[in-house]
């Protein structure tokens, strides 16, 4: 699959986690829609991703293009609904199982048929779309485990 075709990530919550799995497919190549429910958060998000870059310029790993492609990549988002385009949703909210099914009903209601909705805990997805198990170290996946359509009693 070359760069410019390749799926567009969404990423939900901005946080430690999600900041983390935004810069690393924005450094894939991916374009990425960060979105978090705290109005200023994803751009605190995306700006701990621009000095994370400046850093790797100031110590020659990537140049100031690269850096700012990288950059470029990650789009901020207002609401949920911006996230319709992506073929992949990543979550990384609170570590709460109710907020997380909450975002992931609310997610079925936003992303395409046959998109793939993940978590990062393994515990949470939604019933339709295809269901993810993620786990990421800071910047690597380790594991990236796809399922089937998520039954229903496995979504506690
Ligand atoms: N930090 C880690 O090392 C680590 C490792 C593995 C898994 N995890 C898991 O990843 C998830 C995120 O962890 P974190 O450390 O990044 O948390 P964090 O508190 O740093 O970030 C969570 C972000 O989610 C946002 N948020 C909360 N509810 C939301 C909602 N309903 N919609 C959109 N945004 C929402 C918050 O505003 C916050 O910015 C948790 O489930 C955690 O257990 C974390």
């Amino acid at each position: 699959m070359s760069v410019s075709n390749a799926p567009i990530i969404g990423v939900v919550g901005a946080g430690t986690m999600g900041r983390g799995v935004a810069q690393l497919f924005a450094e894939g190549g991916h374009a990425v829609r960060l979105f978090d429910a705290v109005p200023g958060a994803a751009a605190r998000g995306r700006q701990f991703v621009a000095d994370l870059m400046q850093r790797a310029v100031d110590k020659g790993r990537h140049t100031k293009d690269q850096a700012s492609a990288v950059l470029d990549r990650i789009t901020l988002c207002d609401t949920l609904t911006d996230l319709t385009q992506c073929s992949v949703v990543i979550e990384a909210i609170v570590e709460d199982i109710a907020v997380k099914q909450q975002l992931f009903d609310a997610l079925e209601a936003v992303v395409a048929a046959g998109a793939t909705t993940a978590d990062q805990v393994s515990r949470a997805c939604g019933a339709g779309s295809d269901c993810g198990a993620c786990r990421f170290m800071v910047t690597e996946i380790v594991e990236n485990a796809r399922g089937a359509a998520c039954p229903a009693g496995a979504r506690a």
